[in-house]
């Protein structure tokens, strides 16, 4: 059993943070939503792992994932030169998936379910595919399945104008050789990109036994910023493990479950959890609110926020009202003067420079 995971495309819904980098690499509780997959996959066993990267932000997420070893897998990076679509991507990876059956895993999103039990299903009934799937609001947004009572899979549509059902498939697909036979056999669709759903509907119409099966825990598709925020909630309140490993001052208070990283200074500040602080940060004057997240090297003085994801090397000065549901981008710098109006929304990208005097 091999993995494929999706790191190419372009990132268009996370502008302008996806301007300068790989929106899988955008950290959900300081860490790379990638690298969540990574680890699910490599828990259900799965170490030959092989990354769809693009050639605009390919050498970034190399550098910043490894070969793997730190997951116990091996990476086999593989590049797809353009953002032609998912099946497309399982093309382009051919030559490394040979005739291995394979999990695919979309690398913007997140799931709460353990992978080992579909793994288990998909072997134990000796699928051609087994796709997963989560009830949700707005079906249009996603794929959407069709399901017989049985599980049996009986059509898939792209984004459709009038969904089939409110079944959206979650980005995770087991599939066994046979999808390739399948891809070669489809068109592109009118948006031009080879769809996997269309393969899926190919190898349903060639009477495969597909299954479909729906996740009972959380699904986080990380491709917006109120999504990145969900998730950045959802990771803190289920996984954070509280450890202070900077130096905090005695005017300080900790509340509630706080991660500190190494060589970061708390100073005359209060950190309400859950929230997580990087390495090498300057909290100074400061009310951190729950389900905050400071990434490394970022200096935070006289300044209030809440439920915000700051990103690498950031600088948030005088900022008095507080900051709520704000993701802002690395080394972007933030400097108000006192009396401002009481709320600020940002999404502020990589480099920005805001100052309102
Ligand atoms: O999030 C679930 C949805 O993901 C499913 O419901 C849809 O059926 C599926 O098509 C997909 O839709 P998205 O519009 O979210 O796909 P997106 O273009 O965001 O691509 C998903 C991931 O795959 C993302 O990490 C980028 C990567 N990718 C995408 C394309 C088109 C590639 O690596 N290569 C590609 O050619």
């Amino acid at each position: 059993m091999k993995a494929l995971i999706l790191s190419g495309g372009k990132g268009t819904r996370l502008r302008p943070l996806t301007y300068t980098g790989a929106k899988q690499l955008v950290p959900v509780a300081n860490k790379p939503i990638l690298w969540y997959g990574i680890e699910a996959i490599a828990a259900a066993g799965i170490t030959d792992i092989g990354i769809i990267i693009s050639p605009e932000t390919g050498e970034e997420v190399k550098a910043k994932t490894g070969d793997g070893s730190r997951f116990g897998a091996k990476i086999t990076y593989i590049l797809q030169a353009e953002p032609a679509g998912l099946a497309h991507a399982v093309k382009v990876a051919q030559p490394f998936l040979g005739d291995s059956p394979f999990v695919m895993y979309l690398g913007d999103n997140l799931i709460e379910d353990q992978l080992s039990q579909f793994l288990e299903q998909f072997e134990q009934q000796q699928l051609d595919a087994l796709i997963l799937l989560r009830q949700v609001k707005n079906p249009s947004a996603f794929g959407v399945a069709k399901v017989a009572p049985n599980g049996q899979l009986l059509g898939l549509v792209e984004k459709p104008k009038n969904p089939p059902s409110n079944l959206a498939l979650v980005g995770v697909y087991f599939f066994a050789p046979i999808v390739h036979q399948a891809i070669a056999e489809i068109q592109p669709s009118a948006r031009g990109e080879l769809e996997i759903t269309d393969a899926i509907q190919r190898a349903i119409d060639r009477r495969c036994n597909i299954q479909a099966t729906q996740l009972t825990g959380w699904w986080l598709d990380t491709g917006k910023k109120d999504d990145l925020l969900e998730a950045n909630r959802i990771i803190l309140d289920s996984y954070l493990t509280p450890s202070v490993k900077g130096k905090v001052n005695p005017d300080s208070q900790i509340i509630g479950r706080v991660e500190i990283g190494i060589n970061t200074e708390i100073i005359n500040s209060t950190i309400r959890g859950p929230a997580i602080v990087g390495d090498n940060c300057r909290i100074e004057n400061c009310f951190i609110g729950p389900y905050s997240s400071i990434g490394d090297r970022v200096t935070l003085i006289d300044s209030e926020l809440d439920h915000s994801v700051i990103l690498e090397g950031a600088k948030v000065l005088n900022i008095n009202q507080r900051i709520v549901d704000s993701v802002i981008g690395q080394r972007a710098k933030l400097n108000v003067a006192p009396q401002r109006p009481k709320a600020l929304r940002f999404m502020i990208g990589d480099d920005s420079q805001i100052e309102l005097s």
